[in-house]
């Protein structure tokens, strides 16, 4: 075990994309001791996302390093476009061994200073919000966060299914309406399906219009994305995307594998007619047959779906909670030029 933080000898320095298999081990250790509940990244994860749009390595993260040893980082990541609001992400993490009060206290702050310049670069007098998200192992850091003022905006419960186990409502073929057909992601349907997205997520809290940039690089193109357990409903007339269900497997494949359901959605004027339950019980019964032992979703607790008790009535089971952190700032008006 690497020793505890003193103020003579860890480095404070940007993180580099070469750090990436440090951070994964980092993380490891981290959710170990969390509780195990999130998903743990490989090190082409960390990478990915440290090379994701919006993240600067040079002018938005930070880390600490007792030797070759990474003992925690942050990082700011901004919006491609800011939106009413520019939502800024941040992410922190620190080995349990280190989680001292002025160590985390100093990546908060770290992390309101430089979320506030990088804001203030890109989009000066839009109003700001730093969000974070903690699942409920991270007391230490939900309690940091409170102490500088963060609010506990929204929470998500974390549901899975054990696939394996699940026969009854996984047999046989899902029904689906007349007139509609369901496939797997094929990058044919990329453009149309990031245009759909972006229709459906048009009001939806926390969500700003994706642009193809960042919507290849997070979603289609991560590593993680498995286009063939990924679905979309498809209108035989038009081939028009009326509902589709996302999925990644978070970390890789490993002996329990586990499909992440990511990202779903049915065009408006369609909800209520049982797309979404066609898509994902055809989801559930194909990465069952692809070998996949859990199934999980994470589910905003004020959606009227998830609270109507829907992915329970489809087996799913809860097993983790998440909050999003939120730090909003005034705008500072801007200063009359001399
Ligand atoms: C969430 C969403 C995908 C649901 O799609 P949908 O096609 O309208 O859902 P369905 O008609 O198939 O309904 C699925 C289940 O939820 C229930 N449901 C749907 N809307 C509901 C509501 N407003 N209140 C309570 N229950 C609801 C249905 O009764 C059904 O349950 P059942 O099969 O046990 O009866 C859709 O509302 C949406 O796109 N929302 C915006 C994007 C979003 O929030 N995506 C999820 C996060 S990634």
């Amino acid at each position: 075990m690497t020793e505890p933080l003193t103020a003579a000898a860890p480095l404070w320095r940007p993180l580099a994309l070469a750090d990436a298999p440090r951070l994964a081990a980092l993380l490891a250790v981290c959710e170990a001791a969390d509780g195990g509940v999130g998903a743990v990244p490989s090190a082409a994860d960390v990478r990915e996302d440290l090379s994701a749009p919006g993240i600067d390595l040079d002018a938005g993260t930070t880390s600490v390093w007792c030797g070759d040893e990474p003992t925690a980082y942050a990082t700011t990541r901004v919006r491609e476009r800011s939106g009413p609001v520019h939502q800024l992400a941040l992410d922190i993490a620190v080995h349990p061994a280190h989680r001292t009060g002025p160590v985390i206290r100093r990546l908060v702050d770290w992390c309101r200073s430089t979320g506030a310049r990088r804001h203030h670069e890109l989009y000066d007098g839009v109003p700001l919000e730093l969000h974070i998200r903690t699942h409920h192992g991270r007391g230490w850091l939900a309690e940091a966060l409170d102490g500088a003022g963060y609010r506990r905006e929204r929470s998500y419960r974390g549901l899975r299914v054990d696939l394996h186990r699940e026969n009854q409502r996984l047999a046989g073929a899902p029904a689906i309406p007349d007139g509609t057909e369901i496939v797997p992601f094929d990058d044919a349907l990329d453009a149309p399906l990031l245009a759909a997205r972006n229709a459906i997520f048009a009001h939806n809290w926390g969500s700003a219009p994706m642009t193809a940039r960042t919507w290849r690089h997070t979603i289609t193109g991560d590593p993680c994305f498995r286009p063939g357990t990924s679905f979309l409903l498809l209108s035989r007339r038009n081939r028009d995307i009326l509902c589709y269900l996302l999925s990644t497997e978070p970390g890789g494949v490993s002996a329990d594998r586990e499909l992440y359901l990511a990202n779903a959605g049915t065009q408006p004027a369609l909800h209520g007619r049982g797309l979404y339950r066609a898509v994902f019980t055809h989801t559930l019964v194909r990465a069952k047959e692809q070998g996949y032992r859990w199934a999980v979703a994470d589910v905003d607790t004020t959606n009227p779906m998830a609270t109507g008790g829907f992915y329970e009535r489809m087996g799913l089971r809860p097993f983790r909670t998440w909050t999003t952190h939120v730090l909003p700032f005034t705008p500072q008006p801007r200063r009359p030029s001399p």
